[in-house]
């Protein structure tokens, strides 16, 4: 086997930056003692709503969990059908069903692989509650239309912005233009903590509220401790990953501008060869590339020639969620989804991270350019 050269996605160099500055809130943390919904996670979600353009925003334990309270904080519940693409991580659609809902697929548009107000109107029922728009690789999805038919059916919007931390559509952060943002703030994820950890994003005050309850085992904020309002659930974030949290949101912008020069880097290199290429965005819309995915007709044969050449690539991803095991009963009708499975069968994602050099973009274009002869 090759060892790889240039990785898909590494943390080092970041690590070797900034990592003086993590262990020292580390340490503030531990030397505290105050390890849940203290300080930390306070000023985290005060730092990150004012970073996003949010009136609140809300820790919880991962992403999954977001969508999930998200979803409840909207009244969706067992009997309700939720809208999500097929074309995504399968926590859109778990988070669905961990609420007792169902989902229902819609094909992505061939451009943004995104769902659009098109694909989710074929896929709505007198059943339809909600609908989760997923931002995918952080290319952001045409809200307005979605927003139109959402507002013309009563239906519920939960941005999935799992991929999409500063992404904006026509000037707006999403995850502030539907009803809630769902963030997670995985490892890999453009902001990502020590372990697991999330945020939900609302704009209306009492659906801030019903969050916080909703994580922190029904309990009313400021309430007494052993008082539940509700049925709640335990997914708060927990303080070690909010000081962590809030050493990195100071660099997201940053990051930020440096994947999308990375972006713009590549987009000039694989210029004129037979592959779909993402956009920066124009107009106020913002890809922030948590994925910089091409599309390749013969997309396994240039997998398998980058990484002879030590260059990472990933699939994403390979298995729509309508054909996954798991989702086998709610499958549509074979033929269904022609454009999820075509990307399916055709995404690569090429290396991209903030710390990746110009000279290594330069080299997976020449090793891209060589497959194809050019
Ligand atoms: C699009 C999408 N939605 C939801 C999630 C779930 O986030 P988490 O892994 O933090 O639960 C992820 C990430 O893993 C994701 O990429």
């Amino acid at each position: 086997m090759t060892a790889t050269k240039i990785p898909l996605l590494s943390l080092k160099k970041q690590q070797q930056k900034i990592g003086e500055q993590l262990r020292r809130a580390a340490l503030r943390v531990l030397d505290s003692g105050v390890f849940i919904m203290g300080p930390e996670v306070k000023a985290f979600e005060t730092e990150f709503a004012a970073a996003l353009g949010s009136r609140f925003a809300m820790g919880v334990s991962n992403g999954t969990d977001a969508l999930r309270v998200a979803l409840e904080a909207c009244g969706v519940g067992p009997g309700d059908e939720v809208v999500v693409p097929s074309f995504t991580f399968i926590a859109t659609a778990t988070a669905v069903s961990a609420v007792g809902a169902k989902p229902v697929f819609a094909d992505v548009d061939e451009r943004t692989l995104t769902i659009t107000a098109q694909t989710v109107r074929k896929a709505l029922t007198p059943r339809t509650k909600a609908v989760i728009p997923v931002h995918l690789f952080g290319q952001p999805v045409d809200m307005d239309p979605l927003l139109k038919l959402a507002r013309e059916k009563g239906l519920a919007v939960v941005e999935d912005c799992a991929q999409a931390h500063l992404t904006a559509y026509k000037g707006r952060t999403v995850g502030t233009i539907g009803d809630c943002g769902a963030f997670s703030f995985y490892p890999s994820k453009n902001l990502g903590a020590a372990g697991d950890a999330g945020a939900v994003l609302a704009q209306d005050e009492k659906r801030a509220e019903l969050c916080r309850q909703l994580r922190n085992c029904g309990r009313e904020t400021g309430g007494p401790a052993y008082r539940h309002v509700r049925v709640g659930q335990n997914c708060r974030l927990d303080e070690l990953q909010a000081a962590m949290l809030r050493v990195k949101l100071a660099h997201l912008r940053e990051w930020t501008d440096a994947r999308r020069a990375a972006a713009g880097r590549y987009l000039d290199g694989l210029k004129g060869l037979p592959l779909r290429l993402p956009e920066l965005g124009s107009g106020g819309d913002k890809h922030t590339f948590h994925l910089f995915v091409v599309r390749c007709q013969r997309r396994d044969e240039l997998a398998k020639h980058l990484s002879e050449r030590g260059i990472g690539n990933g699939v994403y991803y390979p298995i729509p969620i309508h054909r996954q095991p798991a989702y086998e009963k709610l499958a549509p009708k074979a033929g269904s989804l022609p454009v999820t499975e075509a990307a399916c069968a055709t995404a690569l994602a090429l290396p991209l991270f903030p710390e990746l050099a110009p000279a290594e973009i330069d080299e997976v274009c020449a090793a891209v350019r060589e497959f194809f002869g050019k």
